[in-house]
């Protein structure tokens, strides 16, 4: 079926130009259109790039990312926290960690220009979901790259089956994009479940504990259903233990798995794990393929 998308394949190299130049380390201007507080240390910026052309037809899968660059201080990998079936503005989600985050926190202003590259990476196999019930699991920061997976799946309502989210978050004022998913969940788009590790004495109506509890709050037809996750290292073991429990083939299982990347195109050698590089092979591998890699996730 075809969801407007570029045709899914499993590239082994740069195989195509990057929607940002045919030179892949060159970025293209974007200028920042919205900055917007998420939680504390979390914020969104929407970008426009500057060549209207570039800002028009620029697209993406669910799961990919984007290089971010300024000049001067440094570049950094960013998934994209929205979903193509939205475009013309390109929104990241960023947390603030060290050079190149504080810089873009304490300096960058609305009407500033950054670089981009990309889309970079493989995505979530999108295709194989359709007509399928989908399970959504994120953990912390996961979300961002989940949440363009989830506006994606709600934008194309008809060609997917139930919707679920399991969300888990620190304490109620670390959860992203709130608002958005609570009205998911009102409009009946997708079943929302949210949790955290403490309450921090905040008023909460979600549960309390740890994602992969919320796995048993649910009831699930693991023959139709295709798991998508994104989280910390700690997630996959439960949750991986918990799905392969339930009966979930290995090959109906994606992860989106984040090593520490330099250039995102397969050529410096950070992000590799044996003959794999997680930037240009991943960072969305199935369980299957990611079990053959045990140093990306903690079994
Ligand atoms: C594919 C991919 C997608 C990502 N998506 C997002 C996103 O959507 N939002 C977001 O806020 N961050 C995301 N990150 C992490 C982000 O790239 C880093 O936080 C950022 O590059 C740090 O740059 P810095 O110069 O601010 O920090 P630095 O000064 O480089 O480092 C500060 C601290 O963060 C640690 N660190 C740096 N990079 C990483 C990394 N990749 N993983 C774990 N620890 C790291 C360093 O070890 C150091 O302790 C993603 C990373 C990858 C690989
Ligand atoms: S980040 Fe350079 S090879 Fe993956």
């Amino acid at each position: 079926m075809n969801l407007g998308l570029p045709p899914m394949h499993r590239p082994r190299s740069l195989e195509r130009e990057l929607a940002t130049g045919a030179n892949p380390y060159l970025p293209a201007r974007a200028r920042v259109m919205r900055i917007q507080e998420l939680v504390a240390d979390a914020r969104l910026f929407e970008l426009r790039f500057s060549d209207p052309e570039l800002a028009r037809s620029f697209t993406w899968r669910p799961g990919q990312f984007v290089e971010l660059s300024v000049v001067g201080v440094g570049e950094g990998p960013f998934s994209l926290p929205s979903s193509p079936t939205r475009s013309g503005v390109v929104q990241l989600a960023i947390r603030r960690a060290g050079v190149l985050t504080n810089f873009l926190f304490d300096h960058l202003r609305e009407g500033d220009e950054v670089g981009l590259r990309g889309p970079l990476g493989h995505g979530f196999p999108v295709e194989r979901f359709v007509d399928q019930d989908v399970l959504l699991v994120a953990g912390g920061l996961g979300m961002v790259p989940v949440r363009g997976l989830l506006q994606y799946l709600i934008d194309l309502r008809e060609h997917f089956g139930r919707v679920i989210l399991l969300y888990g978050s620190r304490s109620p004022e670390q959860v992203l994009f709130r608002d958005e998913l609570e009205t998911y969940g009102r409009r009946r788009d997708a079943e929302i479940l949210l949790t955290v590790d403490s309450t921090n004495g905040r008023p909460w109506e979600g549960r309390v504990g740890v994602v992969t509890e919320l796995v048993d709050d649910i009831e699930l037809d693991v023959a139709r259903t295709v798991a998508a996750a994104c989280g910390p290292p700690v997630l996959y073991r439960f949750l991986l233990k918990r799905l392969a429990a339930l009966g979930f083939g290995k090959n109906r299982i994606y992860l989106s798995l984040e090593r520490r990347m330099e250039c995102g195109v397969g050529k410096c050698g950070h992000c590799a794990v044996g003959y794999t590089f997680t930037c240009l092979h991943g960072p969305v591998f199935s369980y299957w393929d990611a079990i053959n890699l045990p140093e990306l996730i903690d079994q």
